[in-house]
């Protein structure tokens, strides 16, 4: 490892080619699901069963499915440089590839916490996350994952995560969802910063941003190319 560090943060979109659906492009859950009906507190007081169903199907394709080329080629980087990973998904993808420093933003599917203490968090055993599974103070067990109107907990580890980046990388997300969307905005000036998506997006002012207009299996595999042997001191 060299004292070079590279941040990455992933959306949907590097997942889509290991066959996960996005939620925001055409197709995309969002449009099968309305965000308000199964990712709320609100929710999961209004009616648990829609909401363990919405996460334990997630979670059953989460085991059918593996990594693809960009989570791979990510795991290479680690040879040359000191790897972090941001996610805002909740599948284990990344760590399946080999990745060893990936923070989850947004909760983890194959977790499962109690409804009335955060620190009570479990592996959950299977796809399947029952009515009346109970945590250790007998409260109902929920799926761990961070729904709107919920704080993002790890956002200020993420942020101080952001600034010490010597490179940071964008890949498939809409960065439509805040705070994840603002982390770049904690990157050092001068820090070049690599966006990885086939859509145009927007990103304000980045004086050193190289866009790779590309799906995450060929634009990181690209750029991994790029940056291998850059990295030693
Ligand atoms: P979105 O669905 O909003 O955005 C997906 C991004 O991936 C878009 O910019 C697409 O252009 C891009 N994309 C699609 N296919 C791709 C491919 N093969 N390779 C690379 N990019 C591709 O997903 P997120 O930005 O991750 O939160 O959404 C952020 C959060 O909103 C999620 O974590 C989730 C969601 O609601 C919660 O559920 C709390």
């Amino acid at each position: 490892m060299s004292g070079k560090r590279i941040v990455v943060l992933t959306g949907a979109g590097i997942s889509a080619e290991s066959g996960i659906k996005t939620f925001r492009d055409s197709g995309g859950l969002w449009e099968e699901y309305n965000i308000m009906d199964v990712a709320t507190p609100e929710a999961w007081e209004r009616n648990r069963e829609l909401v363990l169903e919405f996460y334990n199907q997630r979670r059953k394709q989460l085991y059918e499915v593996a990594p693809n080329d960009a989570h791979c080629a990510l795991v290479e980087l680690e040879k040359e440089y000191d790897v972090h990973i941001i996610t805002q998904n909740v599948d284990d993808l990344h760590e399946q590839a080999g990745s060893s420093q990936v923070m989850h933003l947004h909760g983890e599917l194959k977790k499962v916490r109690s409804s009335v203490d955060e620190t009570l968090v479990y592996d959950l055993d299977g796809w399947e996350l029952k009515p009346g599974d109970k945590c250790e103070k007998g409260s109902p067990l929920r799926p761990h994952i961070v729904w709107f109107g919920e704080p993002v907990n790890m956002i200020p580890a993420a942020a101080d995560l952001s600034s010490t980046a010597d490179i940071y990388v964008i890949i498939g997300t809409s960065l439509n969802v805040y705070p994840a969307a603002s982390l770049v905005n904690y990157v050092r000036p001068g820090t070049p910063v690599y966006l990885i998506d086939p859509d145009d997006l927007s990103v304000g002012h980045i004086p050193e941003l190289h866009v790779i207009k590309e799906k995450a299996g060929t634009g990181t595999k690209k750029l991994v190319k790029e940056l291998m042997g850059k990295g030693k001191p």
